[in-house]
């Protein structure tokens, strides 16, 4: 059935691949994005999805960019926290505000996003909570210390609101990428690149539409079954 679906990190990447595969699954969606007019004005122009500035680890702003989309295209059901970004480093020579800035948009932004749908969704008895959290937050991964705590965060607020809301038709569930070909990842040097596919069994870089179809999947009603669970999509790299 038709649905309202708000993608955090909408425009670019994982996230813009989510945005289509879930309009392409019939539901009204809306987009959001930190920064990058250019690339969502593109996005927007090509797929018909209205997109929306706000920084999701920022708590009033996400109230306004939700209360913005609600009485847009109407009240959320489908929520898509994928929004994340990396500043790596090893942690002997990490800065404050290097480890900062990913707790606050990977693991503060759940708490942003979701605060303010879940009343409405609690009172409407269906909600639909995905959250991308990555392969990095359930093996660790040095250079991401950061990272991988605010990703292994995710996974464990996932399974606490799964817990408290099962009762009300809501699912909460984590999907945790492999490496997946986006900016994200051809941000990384080239030789250490290679090392991480080589060290992929299906021997590639995921596609963005390889964790989009399973975030449809988990958005449908036959999703329903599925919930404080943590899905790995990530060519067989890590099996949890
Ligand atoms: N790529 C991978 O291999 C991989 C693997 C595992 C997990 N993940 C996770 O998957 C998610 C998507 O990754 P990606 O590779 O698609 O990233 P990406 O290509 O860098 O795109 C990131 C998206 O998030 C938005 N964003 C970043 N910071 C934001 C903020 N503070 N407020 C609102 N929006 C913000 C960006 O907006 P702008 O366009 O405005 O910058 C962009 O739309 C992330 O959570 C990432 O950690 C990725």
């Amino acid at each position: 059935m038709s649905k309202v679906a708000l993608v955090t990190g909408g425009t670019r990447g994982i996230g813009a691949a989510i945005s289509k595969a879930l309009k392409e699954a019939g539901h009204k969606v809306a987009a959001s994005y930190a920064g990058n007019d250019e690339a969502a004005a593109k996005f927007q122009a090509e797929t018909g999805i209205p997109v929306y500035k706000w920084d999701v680890g920022d708590y009033d702003a996400c109230a306004a960019g939700i209360a913005k989309v609600e009485a847009d295209i109407g009240p959320v059901d489908i929520l898509v926290n994928n929004a994340g970004i990396t500043r790596d480093g090893f942690f002997h020579k990490m800065t404050k505000d290097q480890w900062s800035a990913v707790i606050r948009t990977n693991l503060d932004s759940l708490f942003n996003m979701t605060r303010p749908v879940i009343e409405g969704m609690r009172a409407r008895n269906f909600g639909r909570i995905i959250v991308i959290s990555s392969i990095n937050g359930q093996k660790g991964q040095m250079g991401q210390v950061n990272y991988s705590a605010a990703k292994a965060g995710d996974i464990g607020f996932v399974k606490a609101l799964a817990q408290e809301n099962a009762n009300k038709g809501i699912t909460v569930n984590a999907i945790t990428p492999g490496y997946i070909g986006t900016d994200m990842v051809a941000a990384m040097p080239e030789e250490a690149l290679k090392r991480v596919v080589a060290g992929i069994p299906v021997g590639r870089l995921g596609k963005p539409e390889e964790i989009a179809q399973m975030v449809v999947f988990l958005a449908s009603d036959n999703g329903a079954f599925a919930t404080g669970a943590t899905f790995a999509v990530n060519g067989g790299q890590y099996m949890a």
